[in-house]
């Protein structure tokens, strides 16, 4: 079965990037630059849908600089919130179906159970506020549409925790984590395989019953949360990919790391401490499970091992 064309808004991106390879083994991909797509532009994302008219939107991107948006809020607004309602308008024109992403700081982070989808949201931070406003954008439009809530994203490439303190802890004695935030990491790899995986089941449930893949996707349409199984703190995330870098280079010496409540490291956006997200409904409607967290950590680090030694 090949399908297409996919636009994939966000191929540079962590999550994006990972999405690329797997979607170009399903079908046709259509990744356009910034210049011929621009997200803070209504009618730049207008005309490249209506020249592109795809099958299916995809959209990776967005202002993903949390402490940035505290003081930039109206592009986070922009890139955030209408952008993802516009692609919504546009994909109701020609009938395509949206996947979309969005995140854990969308609450508030109170308490100790894991959040789910139909939980109050009650944002601490602008990304947070933009991105739910976002959520509720792209619902408004009436486009058929799956959003992805997911949290802490790592991989072997982009700007993440995981590569920014692996990077530290070789050049530094010592490294003060936070503590008190609890949540899943979350492998970019495994949000591309959810997307392929949501695109692949949809196309054949269209095949089968002959319909198009916006008619597939408009019943299950909403929120899912999919976070990788388990949960941690960033100063638990931080020693267990530390403890397997130092097995796989005995002769580096690494950082010891210092275990601080988030207090002692203040950011310019509050973050909720309970980050924690239930992603029962991701397996119950989509057969979707999401690995253990420490699963995904070890194949990253595999990955960086052997590309290093490569
Ligand atoms: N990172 C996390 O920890 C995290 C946690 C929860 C949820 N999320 C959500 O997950 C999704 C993927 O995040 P990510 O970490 O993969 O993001 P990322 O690595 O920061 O990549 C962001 C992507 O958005 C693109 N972009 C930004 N502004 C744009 C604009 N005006 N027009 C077109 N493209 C634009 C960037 O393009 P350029 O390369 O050209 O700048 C890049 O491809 C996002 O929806 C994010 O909100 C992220």
């Amino acid at each position: 079965m090949s399908i297409g064309p996919i636009l994939l808004i966000g191929a540079t991106g962590q999550v994006g990037g990972e999405t690329l390879p797997l979607l170009e083994s399903c079908g046709s991909v259509v990744s356009l630059p910034r210049a011929e797509l621009d997200l803070c532009d209504p009618a730049s994302i207008r005309a490249a849908v209506r020249r592109v008219r795809p099958r299916w939107i995809v959209n990776t991107a967005a202002y993903t600089a949390v402490d940035q948006a505290e003081s930039d809020s109206q592009t986070a607004f922009a890139i955030n919130r209408d952008a993802p309602g516009v692609l919504g308008e546009e994909a109701v024109r020609i009938g395509a179906p949206v996947i979309h992403f969005s995140t854990d700081y969308v609450f508030a982070g109170d308490g100790t159970r894991p959040w789910s989808e139909g939980d109050p949201t009650h944002p601490l931070s602008v990304y947070g506020a933009s991105k739910l406003a976002g959520e509720e954008a792209l619902a408004a439009s009436g486009a058929a549409h799956l959003i992805f809530r997911s949290s802490w994203i790592y991989g072997t490439h982009g700007k993440n925790f995981l590569l920014t303190i692996l990077k530290l802890a070789r050049e530094h004695e010592e490294l003060r984590i936070v503590n008190d935030q609890y949540g899943a990491p979350t492998w970019a790899r495994t949000l591309g395989q959810l997307v392929a995986h949501s695109v692949l089941r949809s196309e054949i449930q269209a095949h089968e019953n002959g319909i198009t893949p916006s008619e597939a996707i408009q019943p299950i349409s909403g929120i899912y949360h999919a976070c990788s199984a388990g949960f941690t703190t960033w100063f638990g995330f931080a020693s267990e990919f530390v403890r397997l870098a130092q097995k796989a280079h005995p002769e580096q010496t690494y950082a010891k790391l210092i275990p601080v409540p988030s207090t002692a490291y203040p950011t310019a956006a509050k973050r909720p401490e309970n980050s924690r997200m239930n992603c029962e409904k991701l397996t119950r409607t989509l057969g979707f499970e999401m690995p253990p967290w420490q699963d995904s950590t070890s194949q990253v680090m595999d990955e960086l091992n052997s590309s290093t030694l490569g």
